[in-house]
């Protein structure tokens, strides 16, 4: 399938939540992809406060805007459009980022437009890093597995979205997260559990897999359950190596499960895994063994691409302009809004 990307040089930004990220691209390439982590900054809290994220963002924006026009040879005034995350994430944080874009739509006269973060995450596949990329075929099933969202979306086209499935309680990352808290391993919680997981016994302790009615459907809820149990029954005997790689193999299974069945169902044979999870060695380890016994072909982006990023916002931004969409100063910022009413 033909795409077309925005004709142009282009500025991503996105302060969702608690990363500030800027991104050159040129159509659907990259250029340069700055992320500023205020992961520090959260740490000593065990998880992101909203206020000091926002006031974060006001700090780090034009620097790692700056960062990011001085990573390539593109001067400022050769950027011609802008795109900026306005949905869904934390208000305070969304609107920093909100605020730049239209800042730069009055001093360099450009078009801006807003960008739903899913959408990003979900077309952060079609990035072109290097001549070797390899390009989702279409439809596909895009697992996006993040901390905030565990959603499987048929993905008919750019732009066509269905929904099959989603988490009824935690997302997987959530999961991750929270049972990595409760092993008092460091935050940022998932990347610690996969390094705590390295040479663990992925078959030491028995954790449950959900069993749900709709079969597209996830729930970790139980899985937290069962670690805040097995922390309590083990105590200080407890293996930390071989809790995160249980944790962490029963999560990875599930994920893989869900995403090749609806594959197999709907008759589809490419699968896209995206978001911050995706970043998981061991998930993509298991996902491209099953897809090759399937023949099934599989797309994951580069790690730099799986956590929240300018770069993917970019994309979705670009092929958007580029179908003629665009936005003026009344770009609002949304908490909460489906993908599919995009
Ligand atoms: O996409 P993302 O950066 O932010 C959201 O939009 O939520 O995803 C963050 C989530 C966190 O829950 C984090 O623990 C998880 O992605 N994560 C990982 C890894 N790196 C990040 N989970 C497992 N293994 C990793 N290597
Ligand atoms: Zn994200």
């Amino acid at each position: 399938m033909k795409i077309d990307f925005y004709p142009g040089k282009l500025l991503a930004i996105e302060t969702s939540c608690d990363d500030t990220c800027a991104a050159i691209l040129d159509e659907n390439r990259i250029l340069s992809n700055i992320i500023s982590s205020q992961c520090n900054l959260h740490k000593k809290w065990g998880g992101v406060v909203p206020e000091m994220a926002a006031r974060e963002h006001l700090l780090s924006i034009l620097p790692v805007i700056d960062e990011a026009l001085e990573a390539t040879n593109v001067p400022k005034d050769d950027i011609s459009a802008c795109v900026v995350t306005n949905r869904p994430g934390l208000i305070g944080s969304l609107s920093i980022g909100v605020s730049a874009a239209k800042a730069l739509k009055l001093s360099l006269g450009i078009p801006i437009l807003g960008v739903h973060h899913h959408e990003g995450h979900v077309l952060s596949t079609l990035a072109k890093l290097s001549d070797q990329d390899v390009f989702p075929a279409f439809p596909h099933i895009c697992l996006v597995a993040s901390g905030g969202h565990t959603e499987l979306i048929y993905v008919e086209e750019p732009g066509n979205y269905k929904i099959l499935g989603s988490t009824l309680d935690d997302a997987a990352g959530e999961a991750l997260d929270k049972a990595a808290r409760l092993l008092k391993l460091e935050y940022p919680s998932g990347k610690s559990l996969q390094d705590a997981a390295v040479n663990g016994d992925k078959a030491r302790y028995r954790l449950p897999e959900a069993k749900l009615g709709d079969k597209y459907a996830f729930s970790f809820s139980g899985l937290k359950t069962a670690v805040l149990r097995l922390v309590e029954k083990e105590g200080s005997n407890i293996d930390i190596k071989d809790a995160a790689a249980s944790i962490q193999e029963v999560v990875a299974k599930t994920l893989s499960k869900k995403l090749l069945l609806a594959c197999e169902e709907m008759k589809v044979n490419h699968v896209t895994v995206v978001g911050g999870v995706a970043a998981n060695t061991r998930l993509r380890e298991i996902l491209r063994e099953e897809c090759k016994k399937k023949s099934i072909g599989i797309t994951i982006p580069h790690f730099s691409l799986c956590t929240d990023n300018a770069a993917m916002i970019g994309i979705a931004g670009s092929y958007r302009l580029a179908k003629g969409e665009g936005a003026d100063y009344t770009l609002d910022a949304y908490a909460n809004e489906s993908l599919m009413n995009i």
